[in-house]
């Protein structure tokens, strides 16, 4: 049983000072141009997918995605989201693997995740990637509108595309 323990705590300690000297000697390829490995990936998608389940609020979009509202969201996300999202003007951001993780194309691929999930991602962001925080610089109802804007960015009615077109610039 001793044997047992020591062993385990040999081990930890190896572990421990391998992480060490991984970040201590420089070995961690910090550079934004490269790919998380696999079984970062695998590991943090989890993680984030079981936090945002657990603390996403348990309610449908409260926004009606109406012209109105949709044209809204469309102005808040062309201007705060497209560069990396992709927006109107170009579909596949230019910036999307530019960033590590790489960005999702939320517009060319819309997530199916419930409103609610993407909601609470928008507003706090996700740690350790490019995606910001947005609690303070929209409100909660924009947030909504955006998420509403995103979910029917495949079928606008014409005055939302209308009003996307013109915030992207775009004739
Ligand atoms: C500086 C770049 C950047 C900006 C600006 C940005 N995001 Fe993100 N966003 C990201 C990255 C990177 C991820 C992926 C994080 C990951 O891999 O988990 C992400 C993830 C997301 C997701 C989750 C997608 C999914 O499939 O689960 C949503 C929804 C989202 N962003 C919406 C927005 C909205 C809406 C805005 C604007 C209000 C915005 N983002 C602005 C970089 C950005």
């Amino acid at each position: 049983m001793r044997g047992f323990v020591v062993g385990v705590v040999v081990t930890l300690l190896l572990l421990a000072c391998g992480g060490f000297l991984v970040a201590n000697r420089g070995w961690f390829p910090i550079g934004a141009d490269n790919a998380p490995g696999a079984i970062e990936k695998r590991v943090a998608n989890m993680a984030m997918d079981a936090y945002v389940d657990g603390h996403a609020p348990r309610q449908d979009n409260p926004v009606q995605p109406t012209p109105s509202a949709l044209s809204d969201g469309a102005r808040n996300y062309e201007m705060h989201c497209s560069l990396c999202h992709g927006g109107e003007a170009q579909r596949i951001s230019s910036m999307r693997a530019k960033f590590s993780p790489p960005v999702p194309q939320i517009i060319d691929r819309i997530p199916g995740d419930p409103d609610a999930n993407l909601w609470w991602v928008v507003k706090h962001g996700i740690r350790m990637t490019a995606m910001p925080s947005w609690d303070g610089i929209l409100s909660d109802q924009e947030i909504w509108q955006v998420v509403a804007f995103v979910k029917h960015s495949d079928k606008l009615p014409p005055e939302a595309m209308k009003a996307w077109k013109e915030a992207a610039g775009v004739q």
